[in-house]
C-alpha cells in the first residue's frame, strides 16, 4: 500500500485506524520555516472527531507529537516525523467485516488484493483517520505559504440530497470576513443560516440511520504567476491527486469546471485588462491555473464527498467465507455526514501540492 506524495516534498503516511499511532515523515521541506504548534493544533482540531454533535463519537486529542525535523519552532532540514496515539478504539466492532463487506467500503476489493492479511478495524489504512496525518504535513506547508502571502480557504459549498448551498467564496480576492466566518461557525460555511440548515439535515440522516454528503470549496488566494507545469505535473493534476488520498473524495473539479462545457467561449473566457502596470483577468472561469501553471488570480477548486458508506441501517451484502448472499447490519461508530471533517483536509492538500510546486520552480519561499 504505496502510500506517498510529491516531488520535491515526499510525504508518507502510516498506520491504520486502530493501531496503536498513526502518523507522518515530510521530506523535501526546507531548513527554517516556521512551524506554530498552536495554529497547527487549532488546525487539527477542526478535523477531530467527537467535537460535535453531526460527527462520529469516538473521541481522539488528534494532537501531533513530532519525533524529528523541528527544532525550536522551525523546521531544521531533516525529515519531519510526527506521530498521533490512537486513544479511543473499539475493534470488536468490526470483526464481522472480514467475512462480510461493508457496501460502498473498501472492504471486498482489499480483501481480495491483499489476501484477507488487511487490517479491517475502523477501516484500517482505508479510514478517514488517515487524514489526520495528512493535515500535520499540510498545515505545515499552509503555514510555510502563509509566509509567502498565500491564504488557502475552504468551507462547505452544499451538502446533501436537496443542494443547501453555502455563499461561494470570492474567487477574485481574498476577504478575510468569509475566512472569520467559516472558523467561527458550528460547521465550516460562510452563512450562519446555511450551516443552521446543514447541522439540521446532517441530524435527520443521522436518526433517519443514513448518511449524506456535499461539495466542498477550497480556494487559494495570492499565489504568484508562473508555478507549476503543463501535462502531468501541472497544478490540477497535483491538487486531484492529493484530494483523491482522502477517503470518500469521488470528484475533483477547478474553476468552472463541468459547468464550462455548457458556456461559450465568449462567456468562459477570463478577459484581459491592465491594472496598475499588472495584467488582471477580468473573470476567473479558469479556475487559476492555464496550462497547468497558475495565472496569478485564486485556485478555485471543488471536491465532492460522498455519503458516508457505513450506514446503521441494514443493507445486502455477502459472507465471503459462506459464498452466500447475507444481511450486514453495521455496528460501530461512524459519522453521518463527513463534508465537515474533511474541509480542513481540502486545506491540507491543497497546501500540500502547491507547495510542492513553489519549491519545486525554486521559488522565494517567505
Ligand atoms: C474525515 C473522514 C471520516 C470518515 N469517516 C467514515 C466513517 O465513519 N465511516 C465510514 O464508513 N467511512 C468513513 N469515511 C470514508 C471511508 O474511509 C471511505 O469511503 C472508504 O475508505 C472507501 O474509499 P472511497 O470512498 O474513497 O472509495 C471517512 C472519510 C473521511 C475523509
Amino acid at each position: 500500500m504505496p502510500s506517498v506524495f510529491g516531488n520535491v516534498l515526499h510525504l508518507s503516511v502510516f498506520g491504520q485506524s486502530h493501531s496503536p499511532a498513526i502518523g507522518c515523515s515530510l521530506d523535501g521541506i526546507p531548513a527554517g520555516i516556521p512551524v506554530n504548534v498552536e495554529e497547527l493544533n487549532a488546525f487539527m482540531a477542526r478535523r477531530a472527531p467527537g467535537r460535535s454533535d453531526t460527527a462520529t463519537t469516538r473521541k481522539e486529542g488528534d494532537v501531533p507529537e513530532f519525533i524529528a525535523g523541528i527544532t525550536d519552532g522551525h523546521t531544521n532540514g531533516a525529515p519531519i516525523a510526527a506521530i498521533i496515539r490512537n486513544t479511543n478504539t473499539r475493534s470488536r466492532d468490526y470483526d464481522e467485516l472480514r467475512r462480510i463487506p461493508r457496501p460502498g467500503h473498501a472492504d471486498y476489493p482489499a480483501r481480495v488484493k491483499y489476501g484477507n492479511a488487511h487490517d479491517v478495524a475502523g477501516g484500517g489504512h482505508f479510514s478517514g483517520r488517515l487524514t489526520a496525518p495528512i493535515c500535520i504535513a499540510g498545515g505545515i506547508c499552509k503555514q510555510a505559504l502563509e509566509h509567502m502571502g498565500v491564504h488557502i480557504v475552504a468551507h462547505i459549498a452544499t451538502l446533501g440530497p436537496d443542494g443547501i448551498a453555502d455563499e461561494a467564496l470570492d474567487p477574485m480576492v481574498y476577504r478575510a470576513e468569509q475566512q472569520q466566518a467559516i472558523l467561527a461557525g458550528q460547521l465550516p460555511c460562510i452563512s450562519a443560516d446555511a450551516a443552521h440548515a446543514m447541522r439540521k439535515a446532517i441530524l435527520r440522516a443521522r436518526d433517519g440511520l443514513d448518511s449524506i454528503g456535499g461539495i466542498i470549496e477550497c480556494v487559494a488566494y495570492g499565489m504568484p504567476v508562473g508555478v507549476g507545469d503543463p501535462m502531468f505535473d501541472g497544478i490540477e493534476n497535483r491538487i486531484a491527486q492529493a484530494a483523491f488520498a482522502i477517503p470518500a473524495v469521488k470528484g475533483v473539479e477547478f474553476g468552472a469546471g463541468f459547468a464550462a462545457a455548457y458556456l461559450k467561449g465568449s462567456e468562459n473566457n477570463d478577459a484581459y485588462r491592465m491594472f496598475d502596470g499588472h495584467v488582471a483577468p477580468q473573470t476567473n472561469h479558469a479556475g487559476g491555473i492555464l496550462g497547468g501553471i497558475t495565472n496569478g488570480m485564486p485556485i478555485v477548486w471543488q471536491m465532492a464527498v460522498k455519503p458516508t458508506p457505513s450506514i446503521a441501517q441494514p443493507q445486502l451484502s455477502v459472507d465471503m467465507d459462506a459464498g452466500a448472499d447475507a444481511d450486514l447490519s453495521i455496528h460501530g461508530r461512524h459519522d453521518p455526514c463527513i463534508v465537515p471533517r474533511a474541509v480542513p483536509v481540502a486545506e491540507a492538500v491543497c497546501a500540500l501540492a502547491l507547495y510542492d510546486a513553489v519549491l519545486e520552480d525554486g521559488l522565494p519561499r517567505i
